[in-house]
Order: C-alpha cells, then sequence, then structure tokens
C-alpha cells in the first residue's frame, strides 16, 4: 500500500464515518489527559458519562489536585483499574506544585508522573498541541500492522512516515476510528497485552473491597464475610493494597 494512498483512505473514512467524541470538542490539555487514562482500559461507551462527570466536577488540574481521594475513587467507581485514579491524583499533585499546572511541559517529562507513559504523553501533546509527534496504541499499531503487512518492529518507522505533518490531531483521530472497524478478528492480529478475564479474578475482588471501604472503614473478619474470599488470598490481596498504599490499616481496621 502506498503511502499517499493509505492517507487518502483514512482520511476519507473519517469524513463519512469520524466519531464525534466530547473530547474531541476540545483542545484543553488537562480534559485530554484526563480522557486518555480513562479511555486505556475502558471502552468509550462507557467512557463518555464518566468524562462528562468528571470534567464537570473537577473543570482544571487543580481542581483535581486538591480533591480528596475519597471523592476521587467514588467518581471513578465502576471504571474499573482503581489504580488509574490514584495515580491521575498523584500526577495532578506533581503537575500543580512542580509544573504550574502546565500540563504540556510536565508530561514531556513523563517519566516522574504515575501513571503516564509514552502513549499518553505523546496522545496528550497530538491532541492539545497538534503536534508533529506519533502515537502508537493499539487500534493504530492493528492498522499498520494490516495495511502495510508489516510486524511490531516496524510499525513505529511507519508509524512516522505516514504522519501527514500539520494534521497530526486529525491523523491521529481517523486512525483511531479506522482501527475501530478493522476489528481483531478480521485482521487476525491479536492485542499485544490481552485484558484477563474480571470474573473471580484478584481484581474483582479489590474492586469489591474498594467499593466496601469506601463506605466505612472494615476489619478482616467484617471484609472476609462481606466477600466469601479464602483467609489466605483475602490476606494476600489485602497486603499487597496496603503495600501499594491503595488502603490503610489504623487499629486492625481498613480504610481508604
Ligand atoms: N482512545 C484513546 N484515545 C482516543 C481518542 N482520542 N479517540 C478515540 N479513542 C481513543
Amino acid at each position: 500500500m502506498d503511502i499517499r494512498r493509505f492517507q487518502k483512505k483514512i482520511f476519507s473514512h473519517y469524513e463519512e464515518k469520524g466519531r464525534d467524541l466530547p473530547w474531541r470538542r476540545t483542545k484543553d490539555p488537562y480534559k485530554i489527559l484526563l480522557s486518555e487514562i480513562m479511555l486505556q482500559q475502558t471502552q468509550v461507551d462507557r467512557v463518555i458519562d464518566y468524562y462528562k462527570k468528571w470534567t464537570k466536577k473537577w473543570p482544571a488540574v487543580k481542581k483535581l489536585a486538591n480533591a480528596s481521594r475519597k471523592d476521587i475513587l467514588k467518581a471513578w467507581m465502576g471504571l474499573g483499574y482503581n489504580n488509574r485514579a490514584i495515580n491521575l491524583h498523584k500526577t495532578a499533585k506533581i503537575i500543580s506544585d512542580h509544573f504550574k499546572g502546565n500540563i504540556i511541559n510536565a508530561v514531556q517529562n513523563h517519566e516522574i508522573l504515575p501513571g503516564i507513559g509514552p502513549y499518553t504523553s505523546a496522545a496528550v501533546q497530538i491532541f492539545a498541541k497538534n503536534a508533529d509527534i506519533v502515537t502508537i496504541d493499539t487500534n493504530i499499531r492493528r492498522v499498520l500492522m494490516h495495511e502495510f503487512n508489516i510486524m511490531d518492529d516496524k510499525v513505529p518507522e511507519m508509524a512516522k512516515k505516514c504522519l501527514p505533518k500539520g494534521k497530526s490531531r486529525i491523523w491521529h483521530n481517523a486512525l483511531m476510528d479506522y482501527g475501530q472497524i478493522l476489528s481483531s478478528r478480521k485482521t487476525g492480529i491479536k492485542p499485544k497485552t490481552q485484558q484477563t478475564k474480571f470474573e473471580g479474578s484478584d481484581r474483582q475482588v479489590r474492586a469489591r473491597i474498594m467499593r466496601l471501604l469506601l463506605k466505612k472503614s472494615h476489619s478482616f473478619t467484617e471484609l472476609k464475610d462481606s466477600l466469601t474470599v479464602k483467609t489466605s488470598r483475602l490476606n494476600k490481596i489485602i497486603e499487597k493494597m496496603l503495600k501499594e498504599k491503595v488502603i490503610k490499616e489504623k487499629n486492625k481496621r481498613y480504610s481508604i
């Protein structure tokens, strides 16, 4: 496939069928950052309402930085992978305290921001500033591998070759939308990291613990009675959550 033809195909698909998503109507780096974190492991349809709720409740990074962890976790409830919310809160504080609220400046130094990797750093710069850089999510990767019949190791180089300078924002939106119709089933290209099953997983137990602790503090016995999980397993999960400082313990009672 020739690059010009590929670009035309992606853009014309976007003109006809591009999705109008709330975070595509803003250039505010804070809102873009928020959307990217939410979209990391959650489907677009589920993210939309949360995104609207969050941007209304905390319209700026400083507001989020000043919120309590408890309020943040409450508002995140249902999106899953609560660590994303905790990291986002920490990141908001670092951005407020050390980067004077300058998000672009901060994401360019993403190594010190918890939960922000190279993908998110680039995505924020692209969608907020139309930066002439590339970012490769699972959809974009699949599109490039399929259309150019290449393996993983050639994807970054191909992504750079295909980027139409000055149109990075719309290009990446268009690529993501094209990736949406070019399914993993259709192409036979599987995502690199497959999400593990939630039902019956430690992740599910953790989510249920969080739900209980958001209401009130619990002792080990109280948690065990509400959860139908073996003592040894519950012990391990709680130990891990304590170590990660997701929860805390005081006088043998656990809380957020
Ligand atoms: N996934 C991650 N970022 C996205 C975006 N800007 N639009 C749609 N899906 C996305």
